[in-house]
């Protein structure tokens, strides 16, 4: 998505992109950096989770000129959003926001982002933001590290570039880790199978986050035994992330949703 804000920049910079994190979704949990980031761009290029409020306040930043036929909202390959960030960035006086949801370097595909303003010698500074996992655990009360129980955290893909479940980070989880799993809603029942070849307790427990901060945000909780039936039921169709790990039995899950309900273990 590409929202081009402002016919010129304030700034007296040239040629610079911002690869700023927006955070999880909820407005507030933007940086105070980050805010003042938004204030700055004459382009803005953002992702499809990054929500309309966040993408908004750059666009309330005095005067508000930004034209409804400047607003383009196209789905574009990693390849032509960075032909896009190298082009917008290159302009006399750009300021070109790359804004991404939770932390740009986090699954947010900065390292090829990075590499191609490199390449094109432009100017960029990384601005962290808020990584779902982090405000996933903090609403659902999960610490992420505990002592005796959790003392390595680890923030695993469900799936490589080709789809396949990464095989890596399974043994990882013996170690007294906390496991979380981005995007990792399709290939949840292939995740549970790994880990529990790999030997890692079938009741180890498991909470799933869908749309952490935001409206229609949904918990669900089980073990590694119940992840199986993860993403047979109907799609919330908001992001998900799995946490597995001694751990997240301290968490806050008395409200959550069976992985399994109640009527299939009757069956
Ligand atoms: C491409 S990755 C981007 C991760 C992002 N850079 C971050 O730091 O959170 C997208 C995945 O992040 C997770 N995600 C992002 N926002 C989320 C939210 N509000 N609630 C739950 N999961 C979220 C989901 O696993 C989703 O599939």
């Amino acid at each position: 998505l590409a929202t081009r804000l402002r016919p010129r920049l304030k700034t007296a910079r040239q040629g610079f992109v911002w690869l700023v994190g927006a955070g999880p979704g909820a407005a507030d949990l933007l940086t105070l950096r980050a805010q003042r980031i938004l204030h700055e761009p004459d382009v803005i290029v953002h992702d499809a989770l990054v929500p309309e409020a966040v993408v908004a306040m750059a666009a309330a930043t005095p005067p508000a000129s930004m034209s409804a036929s400047a607003r383009a909202a196209i789905r574009q390959s990693q390849d032509e959003i960075n032909a896009i960030l190298v082009r917008e960035g290159r302009r006399p006086e750009a300021g070109v926001v790359r804004l991404k949801c939770g932390d740009p370097l986090v699954f947010g595909r900065a390292g090829e982002e990075m590499a191609a303003l490199r390449a094109a010698a432009l100017s960029f500074e990384v601005v962290p933001g808020v990584t779902s996992a982090l405000a996933a655990a903090a609403e659902a009360e999960i610490p992420l590290t505990l002592r005796g129980t959790a003392s390595t955290l680890v923030f695993a893909t469900g799936q490589d570039a080709a789809g396949d479940v990464l095989p890596d980070w399974a043994g990882l989880a013996f170690s007294g880790a906390t496991v979380v799993v981005y995007m990792g809603r399709s290939v949840a029942s292939r995740v549970a199978a790994r880990l529990a070849e790999a030997g890692l307790n079938p009741a180890t427990p498991v909470a799933i986050i869908e749309s952490a901060t935001l409206p229609g945000r949904r918990v669900i909780s089980g073990s590694l035994t119940d992840l199986a039936a993860y993403g047979s039921g109907p799609d919330s169709g908001g992001p998900a992330l799995i946490l597995i790990g001694d751990a997240v039995a301290q968490g806050a899950l008395g409200a959550a949703e069976p992985l399994v309900p109640a009527r299939e273990l009757a069956a």
